[in-house]
């Protein structure tokens, strides 16, 4: 439980520190903005294409709530649209393009064949298993002999994802196989990995509104799992409701208050399908696939709270109660990273987050990230162990999440409150052909 009064060293809300934020070194001369890529196209959030698109498309939640777009029956649509149950189908596995929704349980898998022979066969039984049950959890359909787990619950827009690691690739004697763009995530400097918490040779991300409904398919494919591979390690995340959100496709905020998402790209669109699927330089067992980086990023949230508005906002480079760029707007208009004040200084700060990790300053590369807030209770000193489970599904991490992670560890000035915690890589095979399994590609072509 969270103490209910503040420690001493936390001063009292009356009288908030406002701590510098840090600078950094220097900005290198190839992150300056690159005007070539042109000002980008209106970017709406994941999952409104073909929603109507008038649920407050343009706003924050807050700003959403004080001009109340919806009519109570257009949000009552929009709540019912987010629980409905996932239809698979079409060339991706599902979990990726969807409206990320409340719950996630995210489970690393090790087979436990110590023989390639043996673990391919095992890979190959477990996939199979797993892909048949993940149909009719989908469906809302009881699995038989679970044991009634999901008695009485309906899918909740539950989807299943099912990622596989170098390292099972190499288990089952297919490490000739493994992709270029699946070559480890290199160390950084900052990192403070936790091996207990990291890789993993399979990986099961399983969503749904409904805790019970992401609860219950995770213990399924657990049960399936047994004799295959043993659990590694497991996080459980969580975003807001459909129930209680005003603008259940909107985006969402994180635990340290800020519009995370906004500037992803937009499902549908040739550049979703640029920065998420794995190209033509990706071996062919994982075309309409892609690669999912997780990290476990612990917030330090005490700290972050002691910092006054306007820091928090040079920090991500928005404006926090709308989701703006500094240079103004609203939530979707681009930032000009040219802006100055008066004064000369950048609007956007030269080491805020976003300024670091926009396409402009890394040619132009996106990826989608999907990330959940995590709380899983308080650590050893009394804090909590609360953060970002961060997410992201792209064509090439080698290219998106470490080349821009390589210049967040150096320079944002968001790394003076979190600390990265766990660490791991998955290719995402694409959707199973019709009347086979996840995987099928790799382990009969
Ligand atoms: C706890 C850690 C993090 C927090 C709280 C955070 C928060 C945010 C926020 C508030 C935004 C602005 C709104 C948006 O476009 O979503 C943003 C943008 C972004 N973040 Fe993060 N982020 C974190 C970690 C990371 C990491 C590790 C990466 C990748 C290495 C990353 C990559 C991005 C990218 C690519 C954007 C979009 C920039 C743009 O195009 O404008 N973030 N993040």
């Amino acid at each position: 439980m969270t103490p209910a009064t503040p420690p001493p060293s936390v001063p009292p809300p009356t009288a908030p520190p406002s701590p510098e934020i840090p600078e950094p070194a220097s900005i290198p001369a190839g992150d300056q903005p690159d005007r070539r890529l042109g000002r980008r196209a209106f970017l709406g959030r994941v999952g409104l294409v073909g929603a109507g698109g008038a649920a407050g498309a343009v706003t924050g939640g807050l700003v959403e709530r004080a001009t109340g777009p919806h009519g109570p029956s257009a949000l009552d649509r929009e709540r019912t649209r987010a629980v409905a149950a996932v239809r698979p189908g079409g060339p991706h596995q599902p979990g990726i393009v969807e409206r990320p929704p409340a719950q996630l349980v995210f489970t690393a898998y090790d087979l436990t064949a110590a023989a390639a022979t043996q673990a391919r066969a095992e890979l190959r039984a477990l996939l199979t298993a797993w892909t048949q049950a993940t149909s009719v959890l989908m469906a809302g359909r009881q699995p038989a002999g679970t044991g009634q787990r999901t008695l009485g619950l309906a899918p909740a827009g539950l989807t299943v994802t099912v990622g596989i690691g170098a390292s099972a690739l190499r288990r089952a004697g297919l490490g000739s196989r493994i992709p270029p763009q699946l070559a480890p995530i290199p160390a950084f400097p900052h990192d403070q990995l936790d091996p207990a918490r990291g890789d993993g040779d399979l990986a099961v991300q399983i969503c749904a509104e409904d805790p019970m409904a992401a609860i219950s398919a995770a213990r399924h494919l657990d049960t399936l799992a047994r004799g295959h591979a043993s659990p590694r390690w497991v996080q459980h995340g969580f975003r807001r409701t459909a129930a209680a959100a005003d603008d259940p496709f909107g985006t969402a905020r994180n635990l340290m208050g800020q519009l995370d998402g906004t500037n992803n790209p937009t499902a549908g669109t040739a550049v979703f399908d640029l920065a998420v699927w794995a190209d033509s330089l990706s071996p062919s067992w994982l075309a309409g696939g892609s690669y999912l980086v997780a990290r476990r990023i612990r917030m330090d949230l005490d700290r972050w709270d002691l910092f006054a508005l306007d820091a928090q906002e040079k920090i991500i480079g928005r404006a926090k109660v709308t989701g703006a760029p500094l240079s103004g707007g609203i939530e979707h208009t681009d930032p000009d990273f040219l802006a100055r004040h008066a004064d000369g200084t950048p609007m956007i700060p030269v080491n805020s987050h976003v300024r670091l990790s926009h396409p402009q300053f890394n040619n132009g590369v996106r990826m989608l990230r999907r990330g959940y807030s995590y709380h899983d209770g308080l650590d050893a000193d009394g804090q909590p162990d609360a953060g970002l489970f961060f997410l992201a599904y792209q064509a090439d991490p080698r290219t998106a999440f470490t080349a821009v992670q390589r210049k967040l560890d150096r320079l944002d000035a968001l790394s003076a409150v979190i600390r990265h915690t766990g660490s791991a890589l998955f290719a995402v095979p694409p959707a199973a052909p019709t009347g086979g399994y996840v995987g099928q590609q790799l382990l009969e072509s």
